[in-house]
């Protein structure tokens, strides 16, 4: 008879713990959350967080504190991500660089981008372009490539670490013209930006969304964008197909993520709070403005992103596996 009253108290108190828990969620959050940026302030990867965070914050009713966590082309980000209390009040903007290219450039990553977090949504896709310096002498992709090739020993690549969407795409583009230049890092594209404005180094490959005014303004030099099609925000810059070097397909995209455990209700509650945001006019302006390609409803939830790690992990690997060593 005791044994089936512990019985009996033991599945109350469990009972009772569930139900703790389950009434917890809909309070959440109770407060702030923190978004980890992988890299530098300023950067695209810090604009689209910024951007995105206010407008989920304000759906929320609670802040979203942008946290720029550097280090490791944003595995280190990621990493610390990946061990936070799995309680909706730490997420991260994972990309392209961080959630899939990382795989193949890292062998010992701590971290399974497709096992590890729990997918919140895709946040905005970011067209990748091949930029030089003000005065770089070539004047279209040709002139780059027959530049390139014939002045490497003194040329500096910038990017913003192992790991980022700069370095792995300017690893593509090294590889399809053969070429190895003195590589360059930052702690995000933020910095790398300033420096090829500077002309401190030579080139670089960048994400549209820090770039658009850049270029515009004539600070920098853009030579092709790494997509099917021109950009409506950049709409003089050819495709790499039109410049004449097509196997350069560089798009690359943000997302957000929580820690693998997350309690699914509070995942759910982050992925509406973020559906929203895109679907709001002015969020929607400001990232069109900047170059972004939005993802149309069916690209945006869980599935769909845990989908789009996968596919790009695939993509990607064997790129950087016939790339060759990547430091
Ligand atoms: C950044 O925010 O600095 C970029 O996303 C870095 C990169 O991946 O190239």
């Amino acid at each position: 008879m005791t044994k089936v009253l512990g019985r009996v108290a033991a599945a109350v108190l469990a009972l009772g713990l569930c139900a703790g828990a389950a009434l917890a969620q809909p309070d959440y959050p109770r407060r702030p959350v923190t978004l980890i940026v992988p890299f530098a302030a300023g950067g695209p990867t810090d604009v689209i967080s910024r951007i995105v965070g206010e407008h989920m914050s304000r759906t929320l009713g609670q802040q979203f504190v942008i946290e720029n966590a550097l280090g490791a082309g944003g595995t280190t980000a990621s990493t610390r991500a990946m061990r936070a209390q799995p309680d909706g009040y730490t997420i991260i903007m994972g990309h392209m660089g961080t959630h899939a290219a990382s795989v193949a450039l890292y062998p010992n990553l701590a971290y399974k981008p497709d096992a590890d977090f729990a997918p919140i949504g895709m946040v905005a896709g970011t067209p990748v372009l091949i930029l030089g310096k003000k005065d770089f002498p070539p004047r279209d992709l040709n002139e780059f490539a027959t530049y390139v090739k014939a002045n490497v020993d003194r040329l500096n690549m910038a990017h913003a670490g192992v790991g980022s969407v700069s370095f792995t795409t300017c690893l593509l583009l090294n590889h399809i013209l053969n070429v190895k230049p003195t590589s360059i890092p930052f702690n995000g594209t933020g910095p790398a930006l300033t420096a090829l404005i500077a002309g401190q180094v030579d080139y670089m490959c960048d994400q549209i969304v820090n770039v658009v005014q850049q270029i515009n303004a004539g600070q920098i030099k853009a030579y092709a964008i790494g997509t099917a099609a021109r950009s409506p925000a950049l709409p003089n810059v050819p495709t790499s197909k039109e410049a004449g070097l097509p196997q350069f397909e560089a798009q690359a995209w943000n997302a957000l993520f929580a820690p693998k455990d997350t309690p699914k209700p509070i995942v759910d509650k982050l992925s509406a709070a973020l559906d929203k945001a895109l679907d709001d006019d002015n969020t929607r302006q400001r990232l069109l403005e900047l170059g972004s390609v939005l993802p149309e409803k069916p690209q945006r939830g869980q599935d769909a992103l845990l989908a789009l790690v996968k596919s790009e992990i695939g993509r990607w690997t064997p790129i950087i596996r016939a790339a060759g060593p990547s430091n």
